[in-house]
């Protein structure tokens, strides 16, 4: 298997990457955003995706976000065609779109958004932590996503404090001041909504 950090030569791939991400969703139930032929041809054509593949087929995709200018990176849109699952093909997209991320953003946190214990597992092994959702990036841009989501009204019934989805981040070394996150803008609403956090 190939895991290659995306170029143009992987555009004729998008159609399948996007139409896959579709039934999957539609399979487990959740609304995610159809993303744009569009947008993932500009993901994949500018060295912001990973790309799988074996003997030319298409295996597995995954492409980085950033949000609030830059201070936080998503590695969103992790799928691998269903006939490739459960062979670790997830784990080395992520690991390597991960270390893209980190490369190409040093200072940024790492977020993701998952009901999957598939990707629960993948972050946990590269250091991300469970967290509440204020520490995530509160850019609206990013947050208006979720607005296709079956369990939207949800997430707006709980003032965008907590969901369905479990929030993962990743804090680099170089984020922290003597080993503590720093206390950004992001954070400031920590407190209260701890406070009102059933587990
Ligand atoms: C989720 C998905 C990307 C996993 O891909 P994969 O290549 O099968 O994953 P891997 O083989 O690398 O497995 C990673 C870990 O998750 C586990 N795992 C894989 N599929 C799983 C599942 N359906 N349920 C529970 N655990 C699962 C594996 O056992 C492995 O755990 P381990 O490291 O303890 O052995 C794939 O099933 C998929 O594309 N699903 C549809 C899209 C999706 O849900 N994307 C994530 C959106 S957040």
């Amino acid at each position: 298997m190939e895991i290659e950090i995306s170029s143009s030569i992987h555009l004729m791939y998008v159609s399948e990457i996007q139409q896959e991400m579709y039934d999957s969703a539609q399979r487990r139930g959740t609304g995610i955003a159809k993303r744009s032929i569009e947008y993932l041809s500009k993901k994949i054509s500018e060295g912001n995706a990973v790309v799988a593949t074996e003997n030319g087929e298409w295996v597995g995709f995954c492409y980085i976000e950033t949000w609030s200018h830059g201070q936080f990176v998503a590695n969103s849109g992790l799928i691998v065609s269903p006939k490739f699952r459960e062979r670790g093909a997830a784990t080395l997209i992520k690991n390597r779109v991960f270390q893209l991320s980190r490369d190409k953003y040093p200072t940024a946190k790492v977020f993701g958004l998952t009901t999957g214990l598939a990707v629960m597992k993948i972050n946990s092994d590269l250091g991300y932590k469970p967290v509440i959702y204020s520490e995530l990036t509160q850019d609206e841009e990013f947050w208006n996503g979720c607005k296709n989501c079956v369990n939207y009204e949800i997430l707006m019934k709980k003032e965008r404090k907590n969901c369905l989805c479990t929030a993962m981040l990743f804090v680099p070394d170089n984020n922290k001041v003597n080993g503590v996150v720093s206390d950004q803008p992001e954070n400031q609403y920590r407190n209260e909504q701890e406070s009102n956090l059933s587990v």
